[in-house]
C-alpha cells in the first residue's frame, strides 16, 4: 500500500470515529480522567489574553515539532495555526462556566464540549479541513483514554498529537490560578510519566527540539507575535 493511501485510510478512519461519539473508557481509564480534570480547573476558565498568549505558545512549539518530523512546509505552518487556535472553542462555552459551583460533572461536559465548538467555529469561517480536524481532535490520548471520540493510536491525525504534546507542556510550564509554572526540566519529568497519551515518534521530536539549546539546558517554547501561517488562512 503506498504512503498516501495508508494517509488517506487512516485519516477516512479518523473521520467514521469522529461521528460515532462511542463512549468506551474503562473505569481505570475513567477514573484517571476525572482526576484529570480536577487538577485541570484552567480548562474552565477562558481569559482571552491568557488564550492568545498560550495559543502563540503552542503555536511556536508545534511548528518547530512540526518540522523536526520533517513534514511539508505547508503542514507545518496548517499546525501553527492550529495552535494559535486550538482553544477557540472555549470561547462559545464561557457562559456556561459563569454559573456559581457548578457540579463536576457539568464541567466535565463543558470542557469535553470545547474541541467540538472549535472545530464548528473553523469551520464556518472556512478554515482548512485538516486545521479543523487537528483542532477537534487535540485532546485524544494515544491510549485512547482522550476526548472528544476516545480515537487511539494512528486513528488520531499527526497534527493532533503535535498539538496534545505541545499544549500539554506549554500548560504545565505556565502559572495556573492554583499552582506555580513548573520548571521545563520537571514539565518533561511529569510528560513522560505519562508517555502513553503520546504518540511516541511525537514525544521523541519534540523532545529533541526542547534539547536545542546550545547549553543543553530545556528551552521555553517562544511566545512570539509572528504566528506562521495564520494570515494566509484568514
Ligand atoms: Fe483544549
Amino acid at each position: 500500500m503506498t504512503k498516501k493511501k495508508k494517509t488517506e485510510r487512516k485519516k477516512d478512519s479518523g473521520k467514521k470515529n469522529a461521528h460515532k461519539r462511542k463512549k468506551q473508557a474503562e473505569p481505570e481509564a475513567a477514573g484517571r480522567r476525572q482526576k484529570r480534570y480536577r487538577n485541570n480547573r484552567h480548562l474552565l476558565i477562558f481569559s482571552v489574553e491568557a488564550q492568545l498568549e498560550h495559543g502563540k505558545q503552542v503555536s511556536n512549539l508545534a511548528y518547530e515539532v512540526a518540522k523536526e518530523l520533517k513534514l511539508p512546509e505547508e503542514k507545518c505552518e496548517n499546525l501553527a495555526v492550529a495552535g494559535f487556535l486550538h482553544d477557540i472553542g472555549k470561547a462559545e462555552l464561557n457562559q456556561a462556566f459563569q454559573q456559581e459551583d457548578p457540579l463536576v460533572v457539568e464541567e466535565m461536559n463543558s470542557v469535553r464540549m470545547h474541541p467540538m465548538k472549535g472545530y464548528e467555529i473553523l469551520k464556518r469561517h472556512g478554515f482548512d479541513e485538516e486545521i479543523c480536524e487537528d483542532v477537534l481532535f487535540h485532546h485524544e490520548n494515544y491510549d485512547g483514554s482522550g476526548y472528544p471520540d476516545n480515537l487511539a493510536g494512528p486513528n488520531i491525525p499527526v497534527g493532533a498529537c503535535i498539538l496534545r504534546v505541545c499544549d500539554v507542556f506549554c500548560a504545565l510550564v505556565s502559572d495556573r490560578a492554583y499552582r506555580k509554572a513548573y520548571s521545563p526540566e520537571k514539565a518533561m519529568e511529569l510528560m513522560t510519566e505519562d508517555m502513553k497519551d503520546f504518540d511516541l515518534r511525537v514525544f521523541l521530536a519534540f523532545q529533541r527540539v526542547m534539547h536545542q539549546s546550545e547549553d543543553g539546558s530545556l528551552k521555553l517554547p517562544e511566545v512570539s507575535e509572528n504566528v506562521k501561517g495564520v494570515w494566509k488562512s484568514l
